[in-house]
């Protein structure tokens, strides 16, 4: 029976690549997002993968901002109805809490990166373990960053919430291994999205050709190593985390240029 991925964020960049990823390997895609009042349009999106892939694609919607169960339980309803079971999910989407300065950055905002980065991702991964569940197993694969273990400035909402996703993500593993439910953490580097083609705030200059490979990563090396995580080679891997930073993390100081 041809098995579904939900992946959040998947309406371009990083997310979209990672739903073409999983296409092209036989799945039925559902396209997570918040749609076009805040982000990309879903569903032209997954019309756009269905034209090219030929699979099975739907958008569906979920608010980030004020987490609702609600409506969570209602796109997991949407899902099932479907009639794919669902063996994967993949959590792309955050909030990327730029430019927080922690001695000024008010605690309202700090809690919005916590609330999207951990709640949103612990009620999405509860909900997708549920049908994995009964769906005799599933794996989830969360979308971490290097800085969950070595951070950058401004950004302690950003960087603590991609740590805490490294301790939910090894909760997962172990609390739901019986289920025969995987969990893991990938952890780019800095991947080549559109803000880093258009070299935002210098980004460009900043570490990419300075890492051990003189690279950093493209959307494929992120969509291949969630794919890898789902697939039968990964069936023993669970509870860990993979970096794809191109040896940033590895580095005390980055390479001369
Ligand atoms: N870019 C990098 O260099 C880098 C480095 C390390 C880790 N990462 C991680 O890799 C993943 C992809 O990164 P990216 O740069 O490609 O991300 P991105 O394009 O900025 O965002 C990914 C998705 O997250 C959703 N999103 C954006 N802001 C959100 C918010 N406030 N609340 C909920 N959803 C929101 C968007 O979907 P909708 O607008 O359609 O909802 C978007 O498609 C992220 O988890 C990121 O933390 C990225």
């Amino acid at each position: 029976m041809t098995p579904c991925v939900l992946i959040t964020g998947a309406s371009f960049g990083t997310g979209y690549a990672i739903a073409e990823r999983f296409a092209k390997e036989g799945y039925a895609v559902f396209i997570g997002g918040r749609g076009k009042k805040y982000g990309e349009d879903v569903d032209a999106a997954a019309k756009q993968l269905q034209e090219a892939y030929g699979c099975f694609a739907k958008g569906v919607l979920y608010h980030t901002d004020c987490i609702c169960e609600q409506e969570i339980n209602a796109l997991f309803e949407q899902i099932k109805a479907e009639g794919y079971p669902l063996k994967a999910c993949v959590f792309n989407a955050a909030h990327l809490g730029r430019g927080q300065e922690s001695l000024s950055v008010k605690f309202d905002d700090f809690m919005q990166v916590i609330q999207t980065n951990v709640g949103f991702n612990f009620l999405i991964a509860q909900h997708a373990a549920g049908q994995m569940k009964q769906n005799g197993g599933g794996s989830l694969v969360f979308i971490g960053s290097n800085s969950a273990l070595r951070v950058t400035e401004n950004r302690c909402a950003y960087c603590s919430s991609k740590s805490a996703m490294l301790a939910m993500s090894k909760s997962f593993a172990v609390d739901w291994g019986q289920y025969g439910i995987r969990s893991n953490v990938i952890l780019p580097g800095m991947i080549k999205t559109k803000r880093w083609q258009e070299n935002e705030n210098g980004i460009q200059n900043l570490l990419a050709n300075r890492t051990p490979i003189g690279d950093i990563a493209e959307f494929e090396d992120i969509a291949n190593a969630a794919y890898f995580l789902c697939s039968e080679q990964a069936r023993c891997i669970t509870g860990t985390e993979l970096t794809v930073d191109g040896g940033m993390l590895a580095q005390l100081t980055p390479k001369e240029e």
